[in-house]
């Protein structure tokens, strides 16, 4: 089966002197062509697996295996654009040769997919937050990712800017077929967005969550969902110590029947 498996993560860093652990045993699998995201409280250790899962850092422990081969393309909280390119320099900025010339071609078909058609030529300034983003997402795409990382995109948009930038990388996690890892702090926005729910405390993995299958449209106040999202707050507040037994998340799994 495809995607990713974590087993037995660990990282640790060293500030001043002291060790700080900060991933005490991830054990995690990440399905492709899926969105997982993984909530959990500031601090919790989510950018850490983030950057670990995608090659930016080396763990200390644990090993993290792709199946088959994979390229991978991050999206961060802030956009990361060059101010002096325009949006087409800007999404093809990386890539070279072959791979440019490739991509270079697919530029008005990804810009159709991120809903930036006529921008090609403006430059950053000339944009708004949520397009920059859009072109951040784009940049990503044109990268041909099998996976795209994805740090709190749009936790700095506005609150109709993310919920229009959410319906559209359903759109594009279909239209694409990517396997995207999501890291948010927003319950509503993992319960939108994830097939795959995972919450992280205290370095390890809490609590996983099967919501559904890719392509669904949701509508967070039906009573499923407005359950789920109970019991995400309840874990997210429970204290250490109290770890939810096996039992519990068994019985979660079965009432959701969602994949894990
Ligand atoms: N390069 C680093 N050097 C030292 N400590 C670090 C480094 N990167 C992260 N940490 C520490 O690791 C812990 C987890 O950081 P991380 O950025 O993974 O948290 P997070 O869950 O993404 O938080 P947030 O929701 O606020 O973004 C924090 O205590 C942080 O101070
Ligand atoms: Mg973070």
């Amino acid at each position: 089966m495809g995607g990713i498996e974590i087993r037995g993560l660990c990282k640790s860093y060293e500030v001043e002197g002291r060790k700080l652990p900060v991933l005490t045993g991830i054990d995690l699998r990440i399905p492709e062509k899926r969105i997982t995201v993984v909530l959990g409280r500031s601090g919790c250790g989510k950018t850490t697996l983030l950057r670990l899962t995608g090659g930016l850092e080396q763990a200390d422990a644990g090993e993290i295996r792709f199946a088959g081969s994979h390229r991978t393309a991050f999206v961060f909280q802030e956009p990361r654009l060059m101010p002096w390119l325009d949006v087409r320099k800007n999404i093809l900025f990386g890539l070279r040769g072959r791979e440019r010339r490739e991509s270079g071609e697919r530029v008005e078909e990804i810009l159709r997919v991120v809903g930036l058609e006529r921008f090609e030529k403006a430059y950053p300034s000339q944009l708004s937050g949520g397009m920059m983003q859009r072109v951040a997402l784009a940049r990503a795409l044109a990268y041909r990712p099998s996976f795209i990382m994805m740090d709190e995109p749009f936790a700095a948009l506005d609150h109709f800017t993310r919920e229009q930038m959410q319906k559209e990388l359903l759109r594009v996690q279909q239209a694409e077929n990517c396997s995207i890892l999501f890291v948010t702090h927003s319950i509503d926005e993992a319960l939108l967005l994830g097939h795959k729910i995972v919450i992280i405390e205290k370095g390890r993995v809490k609590k996983e969550y099967g919501i559904g299958e890719a392509g669904e449209e949701r509508n967070l106040l039906e009573d499923r969902f407005i359950g789920l999202k109970r019991d995400i707050i309840r874990h997210l507040e429970e204290e250490s110590g109290s770890a939810v037994s096996i039992d519990e998340q068994e019985g979660t799994r079965d009432r959701l029947g969602g994949f894990l």
